[in-house]
């Protein structure tokens, strides 16, 4: 059976770290409410000319140098983000172009938070269909643009920033011991528009816009929906909470990661949880989360990963996989 294998992690966090103190001076808030009530405590924001597809080849870079390959092993880019640097072309072209491949495909995808899910999910796809052979796959935002800086509901929420993993195909026994993606959930539901969107677009106001959000609405309904997918992930595989070695949620806000791990069952000391030192990176965060457990050693090779995220859209989605 074809499946395919996680061969290296990087990632990317621009180098200004806005703490909560430093909004607390600039808004209405304090560094108590904002950890109280998200567990961040702070994040960083992209410097003027930097964008996401820049944020996305430092990733990359990283994660090809983890994988010990160079960017011409690659014939696959997707890149998840809802912050590309223009309307178009995809920020993946960008980054293919920044990469110096001129072979392959290179596509963005837009499923906002949950962005790392689908573009692993799709990458995926394209790999065990025996189409393409190695991809990077890369969630990057750079949200501090699309952010109301007065809005205190939102702005301090959310954080710039870039992860990656780069994925290769290769023949598997087809059990759940097999290394690689052992399998991916992705939902939807668009009748949640108004709860978390952004305000403008080329093809309504004509203006890039900015993020609007009922922080409570989305609470409500996120934990019901990543504990669904994380069923249907475990269902899939015959994995469970006891089974699986780490989970890497979407790292949007402490008591949501917390209260998703408590009603599936699984122990804290098994949550990768990065959320207090880039907040809420949207599609970046699970690899940002990723890379940091890998490589400080927690993460081990052969060991189970689920990870799953919920975002704007609604959009929902789980992958589990070996390392
Ligand atoms: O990636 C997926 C997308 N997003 C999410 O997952 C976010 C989901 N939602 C959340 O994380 C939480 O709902 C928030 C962190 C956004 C808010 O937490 P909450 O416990 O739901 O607070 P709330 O919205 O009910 O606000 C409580 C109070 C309000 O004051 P009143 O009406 O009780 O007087 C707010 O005005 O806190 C006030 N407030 C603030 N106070 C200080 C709201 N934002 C701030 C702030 N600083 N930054």
């Amino acid at each position: 059976m074809r499946r395919s294998r996680i061969l290296g992690v990087g990632s990317y966090l621009p180098e200004r770290r806005v703490t909560n103190a430093e909004l607390a001076a600039r808004i209405e808030t304090s560094d108590e409410w904002i950890t109280q009530r998200t567990g961040i405590k702070a994040r960083h924001v992209a410097a003027e000319g930097e964008t996401t597809s820049m944020l996305a080849t430092k990733a990359a870079e990283r994660a090809l140098a983890h994988a010990g390959l160079n960017a011409a092993d690659i014939d696959l880019i997707v890149l998840a983000t809802a912050t590309p640097d223009y309307t178009f072309p995809a920020a993946a072209t960008q980054v293919q172009a920044n990469l110096g491949i001129t072979h392959g495909v290179a596509f963005d995808v837009a499923a906002v938070c949950s962005g790392f899910v689908f573009a692993l999910t799709t990458a995926d796809k394209f790999l065990t269909g025996g189409s393409h052979k190695r991809a990077l796959v890369i969630g990057a935002e750079t949200f501090s643009r699309i952010l109301d800086w007065n809005d205190r509901t939102t702005c301090v929420l959310f954080g710039d920033g870039a992860g990656a993993v780069v994925l290769e195909a290769y023949d598997a026994e087809g059990t759940p011991q097999d290394q690689g993606i052992l399998t991916t959930h992705l939902r939807s539901d668009g009748r949640h528009r108004e709860k978390l969107y952004v305000d403008g677009g080329p093809s309504s106001t004509q203006t890039v816009g900015h993020l609007k959000m009922e922080g409570k609405e989305v609470f409500k309904h996120a934990v019901g929906m990543i504990t669904d997918v994380v069923v249907d992930a475990f269902a899939a595989t015959g994995y469970s909470a006891e089974t699986i070695d780490w989970f890497v949620p979407h790292q949007a806000n402490r008591r949501i990661i917390t209260a998703s791990a408590d009603k599936l069952g699984i122990d804290l000391q098994k949550v990768v949880l990065t959320v207090q030192d880039h907040g809420n990176t949207s599609a970046a965060s699970i690899p940002l989360a990723l890379d940091t457990a890998v490589k400080d050693g927690r993460i081990q090779k052969g060991q189970v990963v689920l990870i799953e995220a919920m975002g704007g859209g609604f959009t929902w989605g789980s992958a589990l996989f070996r390392l």
